[in-house]
C-alpha cells in the first residue's frame, strides 16, 4: 500500500476510489491547510493530489521526500506546480483537462452576458433598494447578435465558449500559439488573426489561454495597458484563465479611462484579494473563481485526478501528464 495525501477536501467519490488500494490521509479543515502545515503531512507521501491553491515548487517536493512519484493536481491549469522540478526529481505531475471543458465555457460566456448587459450592476441595485422604474432607456446593455467574440488560446475550453457564443449571433475570431483544431474552425467559421487583429476586432475578447511566465508563448500580463489600448472602447474584457494574464492595474486605468467598455473577470492576480480598484465599478463583474464550480464537474476532475495517481502507483502510465512543453 502506497500512502496519498490529499490537500484539501475533495469530493468523497474521488478519496473512496483512493482507498480502495491505498493508505489515504485528507485534509478536513474548513480552511485550507497553511503551507507549514501541509509540508509536514505531505512527508512520506508516494502520490499527493493538489489543487491550485498549492504551491508544488522544489521546497514542497523536498518535503514529501525521495520516493514521491506523482503530483496529480486536481485542475487542467497547472501554473502552480514546477514542472521542471518534478520532471528533474523524476516525479509525475498530471493535470484534469476535459471533464471542466462545459462548465468552464458556461461561467466564461455568463460573463459575457453579465457584463454586456449590466445584470451584476442590475441585481446590485434591485438589492440596494433604491427606486427604479421600466423605461425605454433604463439600464440598457449592449447586444451580442451579429457582434465579435475574440477567443485568445483556442483549446477545448476557448472552442466551447465560441460555440455559445455562436449560438448569440456572433461571429468568431481567435489567436493563440496553434491554430483551432479544423473541424471546430469549420464548424464555427472562425477566423485566425494576429492578437492585436483581435483586440482591434473583437467586441468581446475572452481569454483562455494557459498562465505561462516565461519563455516565447509567456502570457503573464499578455493583456497590458498596450494592448487594452488596441480594443474598442465599446469591447469588453472577459477573463476565466488565470488572474496574471491581464494587468490588473492597467485594466483599472484603462476602465476609468473609458478605453474599454466593461470586464468580466473569474480570476484574478493575488486571489483572493481584488484589485481595490475594480470593487466599486459598475462596469465590472466579478466572480469568485468559480470556472469549474459544479457539483458534477468537481467529482469528475476529482476521480480524474485520483485515476492518474491510481496509474502512476501501479506503474501506468497516467491518462494525463503534463511536461513542460
Ligand atoms: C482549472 O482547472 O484550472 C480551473 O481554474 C479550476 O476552476
Amino acid at each position: 500500500m502506497a500512502r496519498v495525501v490529499v490537500t484539501n477536501r475533495i469530493p468523497t467519490e474521488a478519496v473512496d476510489l483512493l482507498r480502495t488500494e491505498h493508505d489515504v490521509w485528507t485534509w478536513d479543515g474548513d480552511e485550507p491547510m497553511d503551507r507549514a502545515t501541509a509540508l509536514q503531512r505531505i512527508e512520506g507521501a508516494d502520490a499527493i493530489l493538489t489543487l491550485l491553491t498549492d504551491t508544488v515548487d522544489d521546497a514542497f517536493l523536498a518535503a514529501a521526500g525521495p520516493q514521491l512519484k506523482v503530483v496529480a493536481n486536481v485542475a487542467v491549469g497547472y501554473n502552480n506546480v514546477d514542472v521542471e522540478a518534478c520532471e528533474r526529481r523524476g516525479i509525475v505531475a498530471t493535470n484534469t483537462p476535459g471533464v471542466l471543458t462545459d462548465t468552464t465555457a458556461d461561467t466564461a460566456f455568463g460573463l459575457v452576458l453579465m457584463v454586456t448587459r449590466r445584470f451584476g450592476e442590475a441585481e446590485r441595485l434591485v438589492r440596494s433598494g433604491r427606486p427604479w422604474a421600466w423605461g425605454m432607456e433604463f439600464m440598457l446593455g449592449t447586444g451580442l447578435q451579429g457582434k465579435t467574440i475574440g477567443i485568445v488560446g483556442p483549446g477545448a475550453i476557448g472552442i466551447a465558449t465560441a460555440r455559445r457564443a455562436r449560438a448569440f449571433g456572433m461571429d468568431v475570431v481567435y489567436s493563440g500559439r496553434s491554430p483551432m483544431e479544423p473541424a471546430a474552425e469549420t464548424e464555427l467559421g472562425a477566423r485566425r488573426v494576429c492578437f492585436d487583429e483581435l483586440l482591434a476586432t473583437a467586441d468581446v475578447v475572452s481569454l483562455h489561454c494557459p498562465l505561462v511566465l516565461h519563455g516565447p508563448d509567456a502570457t503573464h500580463h499578455l493583456v497590458d495597458a498596450a494592448a487594452l489600448a488596441k480594443m474598442k472602447p465599446t469591447a469588453y474584457l472577459v477573463n476565466s484563465a488565470r488572474g496574471p494574464v491581464v494587468d490588473e492595474a492597467a485594466l483599472v486605468a484603462a476602465l476609468e479611462a473609458g478605453t474599454i467598455a466593461g470586464a468580466g473577470l473569474d480570476v484574478f492576480e493575488e486571489e483572493p484579494t481584488i484589485h481595490p480598484g475594480l470593487l466599486d465599478r459598475e462596469d465590472v463583474v466579478l466572480l469568485p473563481h468559480l470556472g469549474s464550480a459544479t457539483v458534477e464537474t468537481r467529482t469528475a476532475m476529482s476521480v480524474l485526478a485520483a485515476q492518474n495517481a491510481l496509474a502512476v502507483l501501479a506503474g501506468r502510465a497516467p491518462e494525463n501528464p503534463v511536461t513542460r512543453d
